[in-house]
């Protein structure tokens, strides 16, 4: 009886747990530090520093009005925690997603974002409808992909902190946004 009861709460915490997570891994995203913490409060941060892949919606949640950054801009980590990483126009930047789970799809996508005004810079750099792609084989392209440097940033990206490569999945069933940024700047 007592076993049987741990089984159906150990079962029903996997379905809960596998709804959908993943993180960027390479190139090594912002990541967690003291400004995040100072500015997203030490609820939120606390809370998304359990698990790294999950998602936006769940720390908001456990954080309530006490949340002082933008949780949907990088997930909320601070370019003061972080370093940007110097890339080339036309350079190809190879990026590998850990997915944990996603068993619901949503869509993703990736672009370049203006961090002060909070906007995308041009179009992005890559989208998918579905994601993630039930079909997708190894080398698996919704997982293992690249993207190209635009050769059209001017002065938009040229100092560390003024743009993010910012990898976004939305899961649509759940309502759940999970999100990774690559700090970098450009040089000619
Ligand atoms: C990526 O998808 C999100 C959610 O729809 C959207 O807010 C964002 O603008 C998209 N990015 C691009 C570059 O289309
Ligand atoms: C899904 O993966 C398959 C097999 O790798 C590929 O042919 C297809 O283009 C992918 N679809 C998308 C939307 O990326
Ligand atoms: C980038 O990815 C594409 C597939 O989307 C592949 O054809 C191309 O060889 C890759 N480029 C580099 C430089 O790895």
């Amino acid at each position: 009886m007592a076993a049987a009861l741990l089984r159906l709460i150990t079962v029903a915490t996997a379905a809960a747990v596998v709804l959908g997570h993943a993180v960027v891994q390479d190139p090594t995203p912002r990541r967690a530090g003291s400004s995040y913490t100072e500015r997203c409060g030490s609820v939120y941060a606390e809370f998304m520093e359990k698990d790294r892949a999950g998602p936006i919606e769940d720390g908001v949640q456990e954080a309530g009005s006490e949340i002082g950054c933008n949780p949907y801009l990088c997930r909320g980590y601070q370019y003061e925690d972080n370093a940007a990483s110097e890339y080339k126009p036309g350079q190809v930047i190879d990026f590998h997603v850990d997915l944990i789970a996603g068993h619901r799809p949503g869509y993703a996508n990736v672009s370049i974002v203006d961090l002060e005004a909070n906007k995308i810079i041009g179009s992005p750099l890559r989208s998918w409808d579905t994601w993630p792609n039930s079909t997708a084989t190894t080398r698996r392209s919704d997982i293992d992909f690249n993207v190209t440097i635009p050769s059209t940033l001017g002065a938009a990206c040229s100092t560390g902190g003024k743009c993010a490569i910012q990898w976004y999945w939305y899961a649509i069933k759940n309502e759940q946004t999970y999100e990774s940024c690559v700090d970098f700047y450009v040089t000619a």
